[in-house]
């Protein structure tokens, strides 16, 4: 058998379908955030690639949630739109209520199955979900959508485990230089990113199991970051 066919066999490695290319919901979402990145001027770590992980991550805890709550199955496209564009309002690079009409916009004129009261749910979820607004006001009270909720704002706190991510963004958007732009994390994930189960953030057994490991693999990062800033070089 041909290596590369194996390969192919073992991990799904096939393409798609060629009528799924550009009409897909998906298709739709990136296509959105990569015109809000460049139109809003986004770095990197608020850009594709975040929108990529809190996608893969809201997947995860979806299918851990769905085995326990299958009434979750109706939300699941909510769940993966809000996750996509979540940072296309994001206050640190525009006006949140500038954000927010393009991206109703964007919902009301595609047609991706979704209901008013959906498109209402994923404003809600994407204008509340963020830390700072939870650690200010707590969880809000979102009805039916209320685990959808959980699932998208976890997704993203997820994602904060990248310690090169809040460096990116420190030297991104405050001109940092990557010494100031380390200190700067590491005063973050003390105090914000390594106390995120103390302080209640996590719901879904998906999260709490998985936020040891992304810990380490923090720690790690950190410590291969400090010895390489800290060479007579
Ligand atoms: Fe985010």
């Amino acid at each position: 058998m041909d290596g590369n066919v194996g390969l192919t066999a073992v991990f799904g490695l096939n393409s798609i379908g060629d009528s799924r290319r550009s009409s897909s919901l998906f298709a739709k979402l990136f296509k959105f955030v990569i015109y809000t990145v460049a139109k809003h001027n986004i770095d990197e770590s608020h850009g594709l690639s975040h929108a990529f992980n809190i996608l893969l991550h809201a997947n995860k805890i979806y299918e851990s949630e769905l085995t326990k709550y299958p009434e979750l199955a109706k939300y699941e496209k909510v769940i993966y739109v809000a996750s996509i564009v979540h940072d296309a309002c994001d206050k640190k690079y525009m006006e949140v209520e500038v954000g927010l009409y393009e991206i109703e916009q964007l919902l009301f004129r595609e047609n991706m199955g979704l209901s008013s009261s959906d498109i209402a749910a994923i404003r809600d979820i994407i204008s509340t979900m963020s830390y700072s607004k939870v650690k200010q006001h707590g969880f809000p009270a979102l009805g039916e959508y209320q685990h959808a909720y959980h699932i998208v704002r976890e997704a993203d706190l997820l994602c904060a485990y990248d310690f090169d991510r809040c460096m990116i963004y420190q030297m991104s958007t405050h001109n940092s230089s990557i010494e100031d732009a380390f200190d700067d994390a590491i005063r973050l994930f003390n105090n914000r990113v390594f106390r995120h189960n103390d302080h209640g953030l996590f719901i879904t057994d998906y999260s709490k199991q998985l936020f040891p490991t992304l810990e380490m693999q923090c720690y790690e990062r950190i410590s291969h970051w400090r010895k390489l800033l800290n060479l007579s070089i």
